[in-house]
């Protein structure tokens, strides 16, 4: 199966780093759930020794997002969060990151709790103002990261822009893409030089496994990446690797359609006389909303909105039925959650008020149903 060099996105994402099976003509990479390989004799072997180091159904999936991406190479992690720390060992101590202010949580809790005591220092700075940016860098700094659009406000970081102003300072620019996803938004067309994943969202789709990704765009991060992956050693086993690989085929209609049913609701929220703001980047009123036509191919499944007051929010968490109350998002179903006290309660309080996370903040991940079910079911719990 040969892609030619000008396939387009959905072409592939179905073929993009895959082979039929070399033993069978399996269509489907197969789960090559083992721990070692046997050698055909001393020193020579198939190209695989130890399965931390190499997997046939990893390398599917990393070759896969690569073409995705349309980067040089992708590395599979545990977790977003593994594959974000293994970001972060590209770095020495003594350097410094300047990153968006409203990162996932858990971005917050890993730079500012773990990577401080190793000597790195964090600007969070509002990278959708790019002056902010360029007025954050230091001699020392070496990387900027850069979450867009965010979580759960939804701003937007110019991507182009910020890679300018890394480039000019010879940091990194890395790109949490989870949000988006490769079908709305490439970083590296944009200049960017690292793109990150929780492969557990859009690219899985599916809720049914957690895992990260990292994508580079050059063979020298490739090589430094590649060694981290297998010293440090936390891998994406092989089911879960075949569970993203599955997810990634039909990660184009899925999209189009989060992004359809997101712009559908935030609509019939923007009209309903108990909400009082939605925050939505496919929404003219969004201040980025010029941006987002610009930089993405839709403006995605996520959407969030204020209501009266915490008491009213959490009203409407109690109440919808079919729209499940739960973390994460990116899956097929729709996830309603609470980020104060659910996925930024790691963020201290005076920083998730600056940022905008208020307590009457509801965040829904708008998944594939059929919209008019979905718009039933806010009515009746927005009441
Ligand atoms: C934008 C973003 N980045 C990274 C992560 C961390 O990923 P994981 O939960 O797979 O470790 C999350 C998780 O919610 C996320 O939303």
């Amino acid at each position: 199966m040969k892609l030619t060099r000008d396939a387009r996105f959905s072409t592939i994402c179905i073929h993009g780093g895959q082979e039929p099976d070399p033993a069978t003509g399996a269509i489907i990479t197969p789960i090559y759930q083992t721990s070692t390989y046997v050698q055909d004799e001393l020193g020579r072997h198939k190209g695989f020794e130890y399965a931390r180091t190499q997997n046939p159904t990893r390398s599917a999936v990393e070759a896969n997002l690569a073409a995705i991406e349309g980067g040089k190479a992708g590395f599979a992690f545990a977790s977003g969060m593994a594959a974000i720390n293994a970001v972060a060992t590209l770095l020495e101590a003594g350097d410094h990151v300047v990153v968006t202010d409203n990162t996932y949580g858990g971005t917050y809790r890993l730079f500012e709790q773990i990577l401080t005591r190793y000597g790195l220092t964090f600007s969070w700075v509002d990278t959708s103002r790019p002056e902010l940016i360029a007025g954050a860098m230091r001699p020392e700094t070496k990387m900027v990261f850069v979450e867009t659009p965010t979580n759960p406000v939804l701003r937007l970081t110019d991507i182009a822009k910020a890679a300018e102003i890394a480039r000019a300072r010879g940091a990194w620019l890395v790109v949490d893409n989870t949000f988006a996803s490769p079908a709305l938004q490439r970083p590296l067309e944009l200049g960017a030089d690292i793109v990150v994943h929780s492969t557990t969202k859009y690219l899985n789709g599916h809720s049914d496994g957690v895992g990260g990704i990292i994508v580079v765009a050059r063979d020298e991060d490739a090589e430094r990446v590649r060694f981290v992956q297998n010293a440090a050693g936390a891998i994406l086993g092989p089911f879960d690797s075949w569970l993203v690989l599955r997810g990634t085929k039909t990660l184009p209609l899925r999209m189009e359609r989060h992004s359809a049913n997101a712009q559908a609701l935030a609509g019939f929220l923007a009209s309903h006389p108990k909400v009082s703001r939605v925050i939505y980047p496919g929404l003219p009123d969004h201040p980025q909303h010029e941006l987002a036509r610009r930089q993405m191919r839709g403006f995605g499944g996520m959407l969030s909105f204020e209501l009266a007051s915490f008491e009213a929010a959490r009203a409407v968490l109690n109440r919808v039925r079919l729209m499940a109350l739960a973390e994460s998002l990116g899956g097929v179903e729709t996830l309603i959650c609470h980020p104060a006290t659910m996925t930024h309660a790691s963020v201290p309080a005076e920083r998730r008020a600056a940022i905008g996370i208020s307590d009457s903040l509801v965040r829904i991940s708008v998944g594939v149903e059929d919209v008019a079910d979905l718009e039933d079911d806010l009515r009746q719990a927005i009441g």
